[in-house]
């Protein structure tokens, strides 16, 4: 991804350090974050300076190769058990963090300087997963068309290239002209601050809505497709992302229109049966009665914005049952999300 003239990728390591791109700083103040210690990447795991699964899978799997370069002599075994938990505790909902903490966690058995290597290769292999989805996606997307995505499924989201974002980035660069519907997505607002900030970017034009404005734009026929990102996927196809997605799905099939997922493979979980058993983080209340922005003279500042004493419910995630989806968009193709399908789907994509 290019930011002004520089490239950047949303996570890395760095000799012990992991940087990040500050999410929480953006869109006002574009930095670069780092953490000496796989504590420090917990840390910003949790308060989201790095989010999206595949950032946050990066992320994980960082810090707990930087857990096996803290490992002390003695009880190494108790401090890695203790630092994959509560790296494994950071975040509950996004499959990436899991698999990839498992990845670096059994690579780390050989040697600390193997569980580095593993921990860059999921970083690279989400790079080359994002690339792919967006050659596949883009292969759903007429000149012209009107897009409505939901949070940011992009190169922030991600290393780089994004899930639901990427194929609108081939799409453009193929020439083809496409104009993006950017759901706000209360209450952390990832749709106004990063999607919005991340097209800009790309030069892809685009329009912030609230996210109630999506059901009338269906009716009056100026949405052709949805593309949103996905958390977590169980095996029968039910999606775990972004609180606020099921009901676009649901809309888009009542008023006909194609509702497609983008995501890696990594984002499959075969143990989960149905989205009823995705654990749905709860965040804090705070996020739903303040919002953080600018004031008028560029100060970041931080106002309630509802009734003094009021409390708050907030869920991060909604699951959106299967059959509201018209398919997934991997790395690897697009897959009807249906249990069978999938499991096919995998099993030969596996053995290629
Ligand atoms: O809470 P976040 O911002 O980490 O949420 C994850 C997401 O960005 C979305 O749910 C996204 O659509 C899927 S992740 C690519």
């Amino acid at each position: 991804m290019l930011v002004g003239d520089s490239s950047y990728q949303t996570v890395w390591m760095e000799g012990h350090s992991v940087k990040m791109i500050d999410q929480n700083a953006l869109p006002f103040n574009f930095q670069i974050h780092e953490c000496l210690s796989y504590w420090d990447t917990c840390m910003a795991i949790t308060d989201m300076t790095v989010r999206g699964a595949g950032a946050i899978g990066a992320a994980a799997a960082f810090a707990m190769a930087q857990a096996f370069l803290e490992a002390p002599e003695t009880d190494r075994e108790l401090f890695l058990n203790d630092a994959r938990d509560e790296i494994e505790g950071t975040r509950p909902t996004a499959r990436n963090l899991f698999f990839a903490v498992e990845r670096v966690f059994e690579a780390g058995q050989i040697s600390t300087e193997n569980a580095k290597i593993e921990a860059q290769r999921i970083a690279l292999q989400d790079i080359e997963d994002c690339k792919s989805i967006g050659e596949y996606g883009n292969k759903l997307i007429k000149n012209h068309a009107r897009i409505l995505t939901h949070c940011n499924a992009g190169w922030l989201a991600f290393v780089d290239y994004g899930s639901a974002l990427s194929p609108i980035y081939v799409a453009k660069k193929q020439g083809k002209e496409v104009f993006v519907y950017v759901d706000e997505t209360r209450p952390r607002s990832q749709g106004a601050k990063l999607t919005a900030w991340e097209l800009m970017q790309e030069g892809v034009p685009f329009t912030i809505i609230v996210d109630s404005v999506a059901a009338s734009l269906m009716m009056e026929q100026k949405i052709d497709m949805v593309i949103v990102g996905a958390d977590r996927i169980a095996r029968n196809g039910d999606v775990a992302n972004k609180i606020g997605t099921l009901d676009r799905a649901i809309l888009a099939q009542s008023f006909g229109i194609p509702f497609y997922v983008a995501a890696p493979t990594t984002t499959f979980d075969m143990d989960c049966k149905s989205g009823k058993s995705i654990i749905i983080e709860e965040r804090s209340q705070d996020e739903v009665l303040y919002q953080d922005g600018l004031d008028a003279n560029g100060n970041t500042i931080k106002i309630m914005v509802c009734a003094p004493g009021s409390t708050a419910y907030n869920p991060a995630f909604d699951v959106t049952p299967a059959k509201y989806i018209t398919g997934i968009i991997t790395e690897k193709g697009i897959v009807k999300a249906h249990h069978q399908s999938i499991a096919s789907f995998l099993k030969t994509t596996e053995d290629e």
